[in-house]
């Protein structure tokens, strides 16, 4: 078995030797964090079996040459290559957070089976992805890496994802190991600052940030991340708690947990170790097995091991965690097994995959309004002005952590060249940058107002660059940068009917926007395809079906803002009414757009729902109905979404919980019967201790098209 060949290689190694397997470093291509200066001395450690691991190393011929130099030493153990194959590889997909907005758990698993099937063609084992962590606020730049607010769809969103890296499974020649990161709470970083503090109760924690996480592990995922932040005061990199006692106790986790980048040495600024030997001693004992970039293990554990402090059988679990990965992945049968050029060339940005995400990219898409139909537009309009600073972008379609695309701008399918291409022959595209993204400079906006003149519909694309969301990249301020907003007001003078395109990876404030223009689309970052999957959304091709998987604020002071909230003893009954209730006095408390909402070019109808019963005992089951009439002109999908409320708890729970959801294809003029089920296991909470069950009493169910519009039932069910 493979335990007993890691029991017989531990047995032949060295301290320093397991210690290596425990280390991580990155390549000289891209780097994340502080270029290393010492690239030399990586290489002649590779020889030594020093280095366990390399990320950011990636093509058939460069992860060959590594694997090479790891098989001159002694015991010829291989690398792994771990790369951020976050929303896809040589074909890029929306990024995750558009993904997310397609709640299609489908075509999420296959864009991920297709990312791995590239990625694996590059020599790649490992991505550092998926990216679990709930996230409430949009200033934090990372919101584009996940699936959004709600633990539910998050979870639904992480199991998917997994599923499609991890294929048939490790040792699949098309298979990557998955990486649940970054464990735990680094999306609820205090204001939205990345890499900030994190300060939360148990019960939330486990409540709203860990159930991604502990399904991840149930589900096999083979790595998990730490994160930079500390939890209540102590580092996640050393999180006993957190990754002894939950990870590899309770949920018996076999995997193994990288750090993040430089997270054991970041101990030492955060004032939790005095230096690089107490930082790796904390990291081991608080469950850390591989070392990404601090280079602490390497150069403290063996003397800490040496001089008793820590104790060598840490170490063992630790290598022998990263070495059963390597068996599982079959590289010591055959260490060059995924460095393959006839792969790589032909598994790779292909058409299959271009096509692919051509249509999950329109599937992304959330359209926000579109008063008196506006859209779809006519492809015979005989006149369209694109104008906006993405209009013949290219790069930014990728969206952040790009990383295999190489400035090959070619590749990408601009939003100019999609309109073009289904445009009419007959009709004319004129085009006006009018600003940049992120300047003062007004010197273009002249030339697009008369650009606007010209035309009978004016598409305008604004948003944020694609250097704006991502790491490091929180924003105090959501809005369009620069001057973008005042080019839309100077464009919206001339009284040409304006579709807005939004380009982001976070939710944006757009208040005058949302106000003032008839017509609005988030279009996200869709990647390769973007010009077409935007394209064939604007002329109906296809029919929007995307749904916000995060609640967009009016202003930054209502950060966070999300739908599923405590009441408080003093609830807003209306937008009105705001004395002496929880509200603001210059302000809604409902978003501007709440998660769950988007419309479609069609109309559906929900017929009212049907409950098996009103009142339920025991295990029972409840099993939820509605009928829904596509009553439009277009044939669409649509979400349909389920919520329960606990009325009344041992602890306080939130006005909505998603429990449910379905996305179906309705022809139109036709309907679909959609059914729900629900057993007491979807009524459990962590209570104030901690115990994880559920209480009888009155519960409201809801079903409907965001969280929002719905209606409602109520029921007695008696434990
Ligand atoms: O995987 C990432 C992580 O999410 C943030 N820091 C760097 C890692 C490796 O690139």
């Amino acid at each position: 078995t493979i335990d007993q060949k890691v029991t017989e290689l531990l047995s032949k190694m060295t301290l320093e030797e397991k210690v290596g397997q425990m280390v991580q470093y990155s390549g000289f291509e891209y780097a994340t964090g502080p270029q290393q200066s010492n690239s030399a001395a990586v290489l002649e450690e590779i020889k030594k079996g020093k280095v366990g691991s390399m990320l950011n190393v990636a093509g058939s011929g460069e992860t060959k040459a590594f694997q090479k130099l790891a098989m001159q030493s002694r015991l010829k153990i291989p690398l792994l290559f771990g790369q951020d194959v976050i929303h896809g590889y040589r074909t890029t997909f929306p990024v995750n957070l558009g993904q997310a907005a397609s709640w299609d758990l489908d075509m999420i698993e296959k864009s991920e089976r297709i990312a791995a099937t590239e990625a694996s063609a590059y020599g790649i084992h490992w991505t550092f992805a998926p990216m679990v962590d709930i996230a409430r606020d949009p200033r934090w730049g990372r919101v584009m890496e996940g699936s959004g607010e709600d633990t539910y769809l998050g979870t639904k969103i992480g199991l998917a994802r997994i599923k499609g890296f991890q294929g048939k499974g490790l040792g699949s020649l098309d298979a990557v190991m998955a990486c649940a990161k970054h464990f735990a709470a680094y999306g609820a970083a205090v204001g939205g600052r990345d890499y900030n503090a994190v300060d939360m109760s148990l019960r939330q924690l486990h409540e709203t940030y860990l159930p991604p996480f502990k399904a991840a592990a149930e589900a096999g995922v083979a790595t998990f991340m730490n994160s930079f932040n500390d939890i209540n005061g102590i580092p996640a990199t050393a999180h006993q708690y957190i990754q002894r006692n939950l990870l590899k106790g309770s949920w018996n986790y076999k995997g193994f947990v990288v750090s993040d980048w430089g997270s054991i040495g970041e101990m030492i600024p955060h004032g939790y170790a005095k230096d690089g030997g107490e930082a790796a001693e904390k990291a081991i004992l608080g469950g850390s097995d591989m070392d990404m970039e601090s280079r602490v293990y390497m150069t403290e554990l063996p003397k800490l091991v040496k001089e008793g402090t820590v104790d060598i059988k840490l170490v063992d679990d630790a290598a022998g965690r990263i070495l059963t990965k390597k068996f599982e992945m079959g590289l010591f049968d055959d260490p060059y097994r995924f460095s393959n050029e006839k792969r790589q060339k032909e598994q790779t940005d292909n058409k299959k995959n271009r096509e692919f995400g051509r249509e999950f990219g329109s599937k992304s898409i959330v359209l926000l309004k579109n008063q008196q139909h506006i859209l779809p537009l006519s492809k015979s309009v005989k006149t369209v002005a694109l104008i906006g600073p993405f209009g013949k972008e290219t790069v930014a379609n990728h969206g952040f952590w790009s990383i295999a695309f190489k400035d090959d701008t070619q590749r990408i399918v601009s939003q100019f060249d999609g309109i073009r291409n289904q445009l009419d022959k007959n009709s004319t595209l004129l085009y006006a940058k009018g600003c940049n993204v992120d300047d003062q400079d007004r010197s273009m906006f002249a030339e697009a107002v008369e650009t606007a003149k010209k035309a009978d519909v004016v598409i305008m694309t604004l948003g944020e660059g694609h250097a704006m969301s991502g790491e490091a990249k929180s924003r105090s301020n959501i809005g369009f940068s620069g001057v973008q907003e005042d080019l839309l007001k100077e464009i919206a003078k001339t009284g040409k009917p304006v579709i807005l395109m939004i380009n982001a990876g976070r939710p944006l404030i757009f208040n005058w926007a949302s106000d003032h223009i008839p017509a609005i689309m988030y279009t996200w970052w869709l990647g390769t395809e973007a010009g077409n999957s935007i394209a064939d959304i604007l002329f109906g091709t296809m029919n929007p079906s995307g749904k916000l998987p995060m609640s967009f604020p009016r202003t930054e002071g209502q950060i966070p803002v999300y739908y599923n909230h405590y009441n408080t003893g003093r609830p807003a009954k209306n937008n009105t009414d705001r004395n002496y209730v929880s509200a603001y006095i210059d302000l809604d408390n409902d978003p501007k757009y709440p998660f769950g909402y988007g419309l479609s070019y069609t109309d559906f109808q929900y017929s009212d729902m049907v409950l098996s019963s009103a009142s339920l005992t025991g295990n029972e089951t409840l099993n939820i109905s509605v009928t829904v009439s596509n009553t439009g002109k277009y044939d669409g999908e649509e979400v349909i979404q389920l919520y329960i409320r606990d009325l009344f708890g041992k602890v306080v729970r939130p006005v909505k919980e998603l429990k449910g959801f379905q996305k179906v294809f309705i022809k139109k003029g036709e309907n679909k019967q959609v059914h729900f089920r629900l057993t007491p296991e979807d009524l459990k909470f962590f209570d104030d201790t901690l115990n994880f069950d559920w209480e009888g009493g009155e519960f409201d169910i809801m079903v409907g098209t965001s969280s929002q519009n719905v209606q409602t039932k109520r029921i007695n069910w008696v434990k």
